[in-house]
């Protein structure tokens, strides 16, 4: 049965700039997020406490955290891959952290330059000692549907290890099809796979082959009620080359509206706020609902 309400977890400030050949400035990082914030979304991944040589996007996420307005009910979380991340992410007042490994060992190692093994023994004491502060823990599983490097991932391999970040404390696992090349009865295995309980397990579609909002509607009548998205499309994968952006958030809350389910998210705001981040980026809009109401008006 379709959930009747559904956590939308806004990773556009995040994975999508992260991706964006050009910096972006502080400023406009903190206006992004405070339109998102404003049209509705109250889970934003506003960055990341990563080497900075390895994502510089990312520099200056502290300074993000400090100019924001920490509206009531609205949780911005940050990206951390070890202690170091996490001493950052306290220092700046952060209430939730993610943690993020790989179902598959090539993009581990390009992406954290570590086995997936020994990232979980990285990411341990760092949830625990998050935990400890009283933070909200998530953790992320990258190349869950297929990995740039290594083709097709086992379902069972995916529900391993997303056990094990679970019993590590995440309270959260977001499942990621980080390149986008997932199809509606691979999710539906993969969600059928699962040991961890459904209303723990978020899906992470990138939509590279235009899947994406079928592979949503899938989960969610595989009883799936947190999805990952980004406002106007954006991003990408800075390790999985010709990786397109994340489902665009302005789709998907269509979609559920269209089904009749809540999401407390105004759509109008939302599509302005897209049509806005896409000029400031001078890139084209990647929602295609983004898109058709710029067309009639609504955008801005
Ligand atoms: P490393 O080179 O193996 O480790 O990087 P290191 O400890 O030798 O550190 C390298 C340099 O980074 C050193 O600086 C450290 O001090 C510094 P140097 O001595 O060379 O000047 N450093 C840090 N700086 C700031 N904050 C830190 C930090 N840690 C070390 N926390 C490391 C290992 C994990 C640090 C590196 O590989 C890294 O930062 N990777 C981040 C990659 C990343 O952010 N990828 C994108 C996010 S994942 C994703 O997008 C997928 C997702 O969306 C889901 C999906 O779609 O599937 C989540
Ligand atoms: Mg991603």
């Amino acid at each position: 049965m379709r959930p009747q309400r559904v956590k939308i977890v806004e990773v556009g400030p995040r994975d999508g700039l992260q991706n964006e050949a050009q910096p972006i400035s502080v400023p406009t990082r903190i206006e992004l997020i405070e339109r998102l914030a404003a049209a509705g979304l109250r889970n934003i991944e506003a960055g990341s406490f990563v080497s900075p040589k390895w994502v510089p996007q990312m520099a200056g996420t502290a300074e993000v955290l400090a100019g924001l307005e920490h509206r009531p009910g609205v949780s911005y979380s940050v990206l951390v891959p070890n202690m170091r991340g996490l001493e950052a992410a306290l220092a700046a007042g952060a209430e939730e952290v993610a943690v993020f490994a790989a179902a598959s060992e090539s993009f581990s190692r390009r992406n954290i330059n570590c086995s997936i093994a020994e990232s979980l023994d990285r990411f341990a004491p760092v949830v625990a000692a998050a935990r400890e502060k009283g933070l909200r823990v998530r953790g992320y599983l990258s190349c869950v549907l297929g990995c740039p490097y290594e083709g097709a991932i086992d379902p069972k391999k995916v529900a391993g290890l997303a056990a094990q970040l679970a019993e590590m404390g995440c309270g959260e696992i977001s499942l990621g099809d980080t390149i986008g090349v997932g199809t509606a009865d691979q999710v539906r295995r993969l969600i059928a796979a699962q040991s961890v309980a459904k209303d723990r397990l978020a899906m992470h579609f990138h939509d590279t082959y235009g899947q994406a909002v079928a592979n949503i509607l899938v989960s969610l009548e595989e009883g799936i009620a947190t999805f990952d998205s980004s406002v106007a499309g954006l991003g990408g994968c800075p390790y999985a080359a010709g990786a397109t952006g994340n489902v665009a958030t302005e789709d998907v809350v269509y979609l559920l509206h269209g089904l009749g389910i809540e999401t407390g998210i105004d759509l109008r705001v939302l599509a302005e706020t897209g049509a806005w981040i896409s000029a400031r980026l001078g890139r084209a809009n990647a929602s295609r609902v983004g898109r058709a109401m710029e067309k009639n008006g609504a955008g801005g």
